[in-house]
């Protein structure tokens, strides 16, 4: 997490990785240009082609001039300021001794550092990917959103390394899993859109970049981002350090290239917010009674099986253990025995819980159990014996 700024250097972002920052000229509130820009177009001008994201600081400066355009309490705006986005601290004990770092805006970095390490113990051959997750700062102009856009948050990258003349077939090939992984977890599909990034609004890295857009219920907006990045960051790492980041093909050891580079980047917190989305749906199950339903795929629900025993009395939490302790294992389980059974369904739909297993008096006859499913509402009754098998088949 924290890393030499060299790494900052090599990489470009001390120099670029940058966003257009305006103030409030009354109160000094921040915000972003390119954001109060789009919220202009948005209300004034919808039918308008103008890629924001492409503008320069002061084609910024002069629309913002030229349309009048406010800060959202309506007073004047400065003009627009290029700003670092990266967390600067220090290390060492003493004042004196103290030397900068930056908090890694992005997890990359700390792959193509380790290039030479990963390649040199595990000889793998190209193409072949490193991935990491791990946190990642940014210091936001303007956070918010719930969990969309914060200062501190998590990412999932995948450096995936490739012959240059190949990258185009690999490019093609994550494109095509990010929108089927999507679909694995649960995503709506018709909420994602690809935006192809253009000009000046592809990073300092990048040839290409498809945007992975989000239908959120305020607005649409990116989700993960899928980057053709070159051999823009080894070179650069390699030219900084003087070390060779180079790759030796195994079949003719003369031949020696810095690998290209494709780079699935992905928001942990934002595919959660996405997945939150998708699952959430009220359903009216009787003239004026809705509930509040969480329709998770069974492998991401957070609990994938809650038992319930019908009463705390009568041996029937005995009973409810047991049935625990066989499933323990092999799903993620609540148990609770608080409210009304009908109050303890619809609390385990709002969680998003596949199926609820309730041990009543007869269970303690006929060793069996009623499983109840969330997305039908239906119920049957399943031997105690049998149920751990059950589950398994439900949740795969
Ligand atoms: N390595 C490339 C890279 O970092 P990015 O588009 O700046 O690309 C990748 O970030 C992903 O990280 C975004 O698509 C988004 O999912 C997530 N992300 C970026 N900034 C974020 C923030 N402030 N809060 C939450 N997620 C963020």
């Amino acid at each position: 997490i924290l890393m030499n700024p060299r790494v900052w250097e090599a990489s470009g972002h001390v120099a670029t990785f940058n966003d257009p920052l305006v103030e409030d000229a009354v109160s000094h509130k921040r915000f972003r240009a390119d954001h109060l820009i789009e919220a202009w177009i948005a209300k004034k001008d919808p039918e308008s082609t103008l890629v924001v994201d492409a503008m320069s600081t002061e084609e910024m400066a002069a629309f913002i001039a030229e349309k009048g355009i406010k800060s959202p309490d309506g007073n004047a705006l400065t003009a627009p300021k290029q700003f670092n986005l990266m967390f600067e601290t220090s290390t060492g004990v003493t004042e004196k001794g103290k030397n900068s770092v930056y908090l890694r805006p992005e997890t990359a970095q700390a792959i193509f550092v380790n290039f030479k390490n990963v390649l040199t113990t595990s000889r793998k051959r190209l193409p072949f990917g490193i991935a990491q997750i791990g946190k990642a700062f940014r210091n936001e102009i303007t956070p918010g959103n719930f969990i969309f856009r914060t200062l501190e948050f998590e990412q999932m990258e995948i450096e995936y390394f490739v012959e240059a003349e190949e990258w185009e077939q690999h490019f093609e090939a994550w494109n095509k899993w990010m929108e089927e992984w999507a679909a694995v977890i649960g995503l709506k599909t018709d909420h994602l859109h690809r935006l192809e990034v253009v000009g000046d609004a592809l990073a300092h890295y990048s040839k290409r970049t498809v945007d992975f857009e989000f239908d959120f219920p305020f607005g649409k907006k990116e989700l993960w981002g899928l980057a053709y990045r070159t051999d823009f960051d080894l070179t650069n790492h390699a030219k900084a350090s003087g070390e060779k980041l180079e790759y030796t093909d195994p079949a003719d050891n003369s031949r020696k290239v810095v690998p290209h580079v494709i780079e699935p980047s992905l928001g942990v917190d934002r595919t959660l917010l996405a997945l939150l989305v998708s699952a959430y749906e009220e359903e009216e199950v009787a003239e004026g009674d809705t509930r509040v339903v969480m329709r998770f795929t069974p492998q991401m629900a957070p609990v994938q099986v809650a038992i319930l025993p019908l009463m705390k009395k009568g041996g029937l939490p005995e009973k409810a253990e047991e049935v625990l302790a066989s499933l323990a294992g092999i799903a993620r389980c609540d148990f609770d025995v608080t409210g009304s059974i009908g109050k303890r369904y619809r609390r385990q739909d709002e969680i998003g819980t596949p199926l609820c297993v309730t041990i009543d008096y007869d269970s303690l006859e006929d060793n069996a159990v009623t499983v109840r499913h969330r997305d039908s509402m239906e119920q049957e009754r399943v031997a105690i014996a049998d149920i751990a098998s059950y589950v398994v088949k439900k949740l795969v």
